[in-house]
């Protein structure tokens, strides 16, 4: 007993601000910012725009392509740090929006890898017989955490949701294998002290400096280039594969330079790899399931191939699942 995706769905702020729009409010550049990151553009939350109705959108997009009503669910799990409250979780604010009772929904926090990590709680539960029916959310807006201040760090993230609806399915095809870790130790390299959207790109209000997200990117860097590439080694060791036979990878959209440093470590072509970083930037949570919508509407794998997610991110956390679609 397995469990399989069938309905992705995306959905974003409306507003897209390019580097050259940033060069007019940081010292920056987009030659320094495309360079170094490959990022283009992005799409920030602006005042008045809440991420909840964001993954709204993007869950009953999800529900749609998969054929199934919201009220057919049973459990909803969102990987998010970005919930404007503490408490309920977004996962709760979700249901109240899809209009849906009872079932349990809660929040799963791996920063960057919590697609990955709300997955494989999803993708374990129906393994043993508890759910039949869930939708996965990632969600996050980090662009409203960041000191707008920092050009070190305030180019690099945009804001989305994306989701997915897993169905209990026996048979070859579905989630084939899950591997996660996480490091603790190292939490440090990037961090949030306290959550809470407050603090939109275009709002007078700004976080305190201690609240803002702190990153140390160099060291961050070289850890994501291996324990991406390790843990993308392990799972397809695990499932009895070959990374040959792997028709794409989805990762997790950070840097350029980190999937391509990844793909030469593993050996493989950079168009096994799809990205789409140039046009959202980083934006967390949301990266794996944005770009897994977006692979799949561009036909980058069919019925029955194997499709790779990998992701690495603040905990330190990082995590792959190989698909058979
Ligand atoms: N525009 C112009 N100059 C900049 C900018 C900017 N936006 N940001 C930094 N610089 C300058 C720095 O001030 C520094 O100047 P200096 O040498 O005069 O001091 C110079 O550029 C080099 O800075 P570095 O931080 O060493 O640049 P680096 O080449 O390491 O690139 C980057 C920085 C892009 C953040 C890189 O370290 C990185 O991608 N790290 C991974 C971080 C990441 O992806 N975090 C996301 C969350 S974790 C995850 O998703 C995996």
């Amino acid at each position: 007993m397995g469990s399989r995706i069938i309905g992705t769905g995306k959905a974003v702020p409306a507003t897209s601000l390019t580097n050259h729009d940033l060069e007019r409010q940081l010292e920056t550049s987009d030659e320094w910012i495309r360079s170094r990151t490959g990022i283009a553009s992005r799409y920030l939350m602006r005042t008045g725009e809440a991420l909840l109705d964001i993954a709204d959108e993007a869950s009953r997009r999800a529900l749609d392509k998969a054929g199934i009503k919201a009220g057919e669910l049973d459990a909803i799990v969102a990987g998010t740090v970005s919930s404007e409250y503490a408490f309920p979780s977004f996962a709760c604010q979700v249901q109240r929006t899809l209009g849906v009772s009872t079932i349990p929904a809660f929040d799963v926090a791996a920063a960057c890898s919590g697609f990955i990590f709300a997955l494989a709680v999803a993708d374990n539960a129906m393994r043993a017989g508890v759910w039949k029916k869930v939708l996965v959310i990632g969600a996050d807006a980090l662009s409203t955490m960041v000191d707008w201040s920092d050009r070190r760090t305030a180019v690099l993230f945009g804001d989305g949701a994306g989701a997915v609806v897993l169905v209990n399915e026996p048979g070859p095809r579905g989630v084939l294998e899950t591997l996660l870790r996480s490091a603790g130790e190292a939490w440090d390299l990037l961090s949030l002290r306290a959550t809470g959207i407050r603090a939109s790109a275009d709002s007078e209000l700004r976080r305190d400096g201690a609240d803002t997200l702190k990153m140390r990117g160099p060291e961050l860097f070289k850890i994501a280039v291996k324990s991406m590439a390790d843990i993308t080694r392990q799972v397809v060791e695990r499932a009895g594969v070959t990374l040959e036979e792997v028709r794409v990878i989805v990762p997790h959209q950070a840097n350029i330079r980190i999937l391509n440093a990844v793909a030469d470590r593993l050996g493989i072509p950079y168009d096994k790899v799809f990205i789409n970083l140039d046009r959202y930037g980083n934006t967390s949570a949301a990266s794996v399931p944005i770009a897994l919508d977006e692979a799949w509407e561009a036909g980058r794998f069919c019925d029955n191939d194997l499709v790779l997610l990998n992701a690495c991110g603040g905990g330190l956390t990082w995590g792959a699942s190989l698909l058979r679609w």
